[in-house]
């Protein structure tokens, strides 16, 4: 840890993407404060986070960026919603705007689903398509299964997780935010690799 005051030798944002529920917002907090709760609500918008640490004997500042897993997915709105035509073209344009946003500047992002959950990992690639159409083609990418505490309710191969990685060329690590398990890895891992 670093100190209140200390300066910081370099910024380095990451950002977290994956489904709702899948555990971004715990995965932040028990990185950037050690904390966990299990009755976390989605989040709403962008939030971010920030953690220094010493990297090398440079201290490094993790910025790290939080978003609503549901909103990322740029569903249509319902039909009720759009009665005026102008609305749906917003409503896009809108959407890529935060997106764009959401991804300038990151140097590295945690692409995270929920082993218990198949789905989560099904859209994996829409999320990596994503990641790869708005942020650096330098960035580094750590693909996370989290809740590797449910094993007994496991959906998701840790080979088959393994397989997708090694052939899109992502790190790759199985996490547990509640039990504390491989997140500050995660996060280490990333960051020494951005360094
Ligand atoms: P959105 O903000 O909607 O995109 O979801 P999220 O990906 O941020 O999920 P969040 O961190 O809010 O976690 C969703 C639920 O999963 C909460 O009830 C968490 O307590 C729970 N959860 C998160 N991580 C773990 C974990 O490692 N193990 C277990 N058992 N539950 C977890
Ligand atoms: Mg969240």
């Amino acid at each position: 840890m670093v100190g209140a005051g200390e300066k910081v030798d370099y910024v380095f944002k990451v950002v977290l993407i994956g489904d709702s529920a899948v555990g971004k917002s715990q995965i932040l907090a028990r990185f950037a404060r050690n904390e966990f709760s299990l009755d976390s609500k989605a989040t709403i918008g962008v939030e971010f986070q920030t953690r220094t640490l010493v990297i090398d004997h440079k201290s490094v500042k993790a910025q790290i960026w939080d978003t609503a897993g549901q909103e990322r997915q740029p569903l249509p709105p319902p039909d009720n919603v759009v009665s005026h035509p102008n609305l749906a073209i917003w409503l896009a344009r809108r959407y890529r705007a935060v997106t764009s946003a959401y991804y300038r500047g990151a140097l590295g992002a945690l692409l995270v689903y929920d082993i218990t959950k198949r789905q989560s990992f099904d859209h994996i690639p829409r999320w990596l398509e994503e990641l790869r159409g708005h942020a650096d083609k330098n960035i580094v990418i750590m693909l996370v299964g989290n809740k590797n505490d449910l094993e007994e309710e496991r959906a998701v191969s840790t080979e088959d997780a393994r397989e997708f990685a090694e052939k899109e060329n992502l790190f790759f690590l199985e996490t547990s935010a509640l039990q504390a398990t491989n997140v500050e890895n995660a996060f280490q891992t990333v960051l020494s690799e951005i360094f």
